[in-house]
C-alpha cells in the first residue's frame, strides 16, 4: 500500500466528514487545510464573491498553518467543496505553496449537485503533478457511499 496523506479543505462539514471515511477506511495520516477567521463571510453567497474575486485578481487566501512534510507521501488524497463549479480557492492555495515531489494527487470533492469543471481546473492548478480520477460526491451522499468509497479507494 502507498503511504498516503490525506489533505482536506471543508468549509461548512461535509468534504471533512468523507475526509473521515477516507481515514477509516485506509488509516492514513490527515492534515486539515485551515484559512484565517475572517477570509470567508458565514453565508454562502458573500462567500462564493470572495472566492471570485480572489481568483480574479490570483491574491489566494493564506493558509493559517504550516504545511506537512510531504516527502514520506507516495499518494495525497486531496479533498475540498465546489465553489462555483470549481475547487475552493483554499485548495488552489494548497496546490500553489506545496512541494508534492513525486506524489500522485488524487482528488476528492463534495458538491450540492453541480461538480461543475471541478477535475479539469484541479488538474490545471496541480500543473505537472500526477493526478488521479477523482471521487465526486454530493454533500447529501457523503454519509452513504462506502461502495463507491471503496472502489475508488481499490483503483488507486
Ligand atoms: C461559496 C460556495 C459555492 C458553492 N458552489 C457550488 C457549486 O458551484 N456547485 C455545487 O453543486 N455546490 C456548490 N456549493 C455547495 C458545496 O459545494 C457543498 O455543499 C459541499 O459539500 C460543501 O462542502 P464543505 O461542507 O466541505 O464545505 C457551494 C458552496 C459554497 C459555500
Amino acid at each position: 500500500m502507498p503511504k498516503m496523506l490525506i489533505v482536506y479543505y471543508s468549509w461548512s462539514g461535509h468534504t471533512a466528514a468523507l475526509a473521515q471515511r477516507l481515514q477509516q477506511a485506509t488509516g492514513a495520516d490527515t492534515y486539515a487545510i485551515e484559512v484565517p477567521k475572517d477570509t470567508f463571510a458565514q453565508d454562502m453567497s458573500t462567500t462564493a464573491d470572495i472566492a471570485k474575486a480572489q481568483q480574479q485578481t490570483g491574491q489566494l487566501p493564506q493558509l493559517s498553518q504550516p504545511l506537512p512534510d510531504l516527502t514520506p507521501y507516495d499518494l495525497l488524497l486531496v479533498g475540498g467543496p465546489v465553489w462555483s463549479g470549481a475547487p475552493a480557492t483554499p485548495m488552489l492555495s494548497f496546490l500553489a505553496a506545496a512541494d508534492t515531489g513525486t506524489a500522485r494527487l488524487a482528488p476528492f470533492y463534495t458538491h450540492a449537485g453541480m461538480a461543475g469543471d471541478y477535475e479539469a481546473a484541479f488538474k490545471q492548478a496541480a500543473g505537472s503533478r500526477p493526478v488521479t480520477a477523482g471521487l465526486s460526491l454530493s454533500d447529501a451522499q457523503v454519509g452513504n457511499a462506502t461502495a463507491q468509497i471503496q472502489q475508488w479507494l481499490d483503483q488507486l
